[in-house]
């Protein structure tokens, strides 16, 4: 989707198929509707006392002039309150302007801001065109359109209307919006692709071309560059099948020669059977997922490329698939790490900390000023917070906070569990250093500790987005079902923070 901004003295002559007009519920349950031209008044006039301002009630109107916007949709962004609208309702809005425009069989949304925001102009233009490019994402590729009797139509563009006065801002605003949210949706499209498509050789192939598309180095390494590195924590989650494994990795180089680079690394699995301790039929297809954190920091380096960030900033993905092969890995087995600390594997569904391990072992060695990574790591952060916030744990109180922040900003919400040096005794062995699962208390908390092992010094952060990545769509109107491509957009707030 392509997103433009239009000042708001233009909103009278804006030819569009459909206007969307927020309606908030102000003090006293007040309607509160933001002031409109003349020749839009008499719509709102029409519909008044059907307007409630609850989020996501909506009204349309049909103008009947072929000038100006040919339909109206009055959509409720719900309490204003004293501090007005913020940006998650203010995306939410505009991706149910999208949802009409679908329903509708329109191809283009235009967008008008609430007046009583909580954030800046910028910081809601922004917000706007994410929920339009968000909305409008679908993944069709599988689809043939035999037996559909009307392709679902497709909104092509979307018009922000911005507060005239800080109309130049917000167009850039608008621009920033537009990649990010264009990141995630690419996270989005490789999160979707089954496992028979998207393979760890296939997702590298996608990283290369969209590091190619926004100027980003890449490097790959198979299975014999792993060999001589000695990642056999890595190599023993891929010996269980005939896909080769690949390390990812993606470097942007945006700050001073030298300069200490960002590091982002994401789970690449690109599908968990669970491996010799094999998982359950029932939903093992959701497994195909398990990609997920590797697809959000493969589109957040693209998105980072193309906004130009001005820091050095690294992603690390590696990638594998989890099968049971005759030569898998198996309960009992030892394997060593690359770091050189020895792990037995007591359950090889335990699979992705055992990649990530190796990996951020290899991204220590690029000296980051800090490191966050992503996975979908334990099922049991879905048990702790469900499927609205990931769990972030660190060992960088600053770090953490930033994250959290950055969450805040997105709509892409984490939330603090501990890392205490009690929990570490979970993961004791007799055997090697460490085991690959500490039971079932606390177990986001034992997954994050054994990470933890395996990133010296660096201050590192660690989100557990197995409850968030993907999902029915909920209630959101930006998501379907399917992967939501987070938290892509966090991960790019983050680095821009960073780059100050
Ligand atoms: N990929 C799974 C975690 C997962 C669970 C992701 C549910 C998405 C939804 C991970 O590899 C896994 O299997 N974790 C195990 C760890 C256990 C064996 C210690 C789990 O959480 O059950
Ligand atoms: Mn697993
Ligand atoms: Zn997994």
């Amino acid at each position: 989707m392509d997103v433009r901004s239009t000042p708001r003295t233009q909103l009278e002559s804006l030819v569009t198929p459909l206007l969307a007009i927020p309606v908030a519920k102000g003090a006293d349950e007040a309607i509160h509707v933001p002031p409109l031209p003349e020749g839009l008044t008499e719509f709102e006039a029409r519909v008044r006392s059907d307007l409630t301002g609850d989020t996501g009630s909506t009204v349309v109107v049909r103008s009947g002039s072929a000038e100006g916007a040919v339909r109206i949709a009055f959509i409720g962004v719900g309490d204003a309150g004293s501090d007005g609208v913020d940006a998650e309702a203010v995306r939410r809005f505009a991706a149910r302007a999208v949802r009409v425009a679908e329903e509708i069989h329109v191809d283009e949304a235009a967008v008008l801001l609430p007046d009583a925001l909580q954030v800046s102009d910028e910081a809601a233009a922004r917000a706007a065109a994410e929920g339009m490019v968000l909305a409008a994402w679908r993944f069709r590729e599988l689809k043939t359109g035999v037996g559909e009797t009307r392709a679902p139509v497709s909104v092509a563009r979307g018009v922000v209307v911005v507060p005239t006065s800080s109309a130049d801002a917000a167009e850039g605003a608008v621009e920033i919006g537009e990649v990010v949210a264009a990141a995630e949706n690419a996270a989005r499209d490789l999160q979707s692709r089954p496992g028979n498509v998207a393979t760890p050789s296939h997702l590298a192939e996608e990283a290369r071309r969209l590091a190619d598309d926004a100027g980003l180095e890449v490097e790959v390494l198979g299975p014999r560059d792993m060999q001589k590195e000695r990642m056999g924590a890595l190599l023993a989650v891929a010996q269980g099948s005939t896909e080769e494994p690949r390390l990812i990795i993606l470097r942007h180089q945006g700050g001073k020669p030298g300069e200490k680079p960002l590091v982002l690394v994401g789970k690449g699995l690109t599908f968990d059977a669970g491996g010799i301790s094999i998982k359950p039929a029932k939903g093992m297809e959701e497994m195909k997922f398990d990609m997920s954190g590797g697809a959000a920091v493969i589109a957040a380096m693209w998105a980072i490329g193309r906004l130009g960030v001005a820091r050095n900033v690294v992603g690390v993905v590696p990638s594998s698939e989890n099968l049971l092969g005759a030569s898998a890995v198996k309960p009992g087995d030892v394997v060593t790490s690359r770091n050189g600390r020895t792990v037995e594997v007591i359950n090889t569904d335990a699979e992705g900390r055992l990649i990530l391990a190796d990996a951020l072992d290899y991204a220590v060695g690029m000296e980051p000023e800090a490191m966050v990574d992503c996975a979908t790591l334990t099922g049991a952060v879905v048990i702790g917070l469900g499927h609205h916030a990931s769990a972030v744990l660190g060992t960088d109180d600053t770090l953490v906070q930033e994250l959290r922040d950055a969450g805040d900003r997105t709509g892409e919400r984490c939330w603090p569990l501990p890392l205490w040096p009690e929990f570490r005794t979970q993961l004791e062995s007799t055997t090697a250093d460490l085991k690959n699962v500490g039971g079932r208390p606390g177990g986001t908390i034992t997954a994050a500790i054994f990470l933890r092992e395996f990133v010296g010094d660096v201050p590192w952060a660690h989100l557990d987005i197995a409850g968030t990545a993907y999902g029915d769509g909920g209630k959101v109107p930006y998501r379907r079902n399917g992967g939501y491509g987070v938290p892509t957009r966090l991960l790019v707030e983050w680095v821009r923070g960073r780059a100050g």
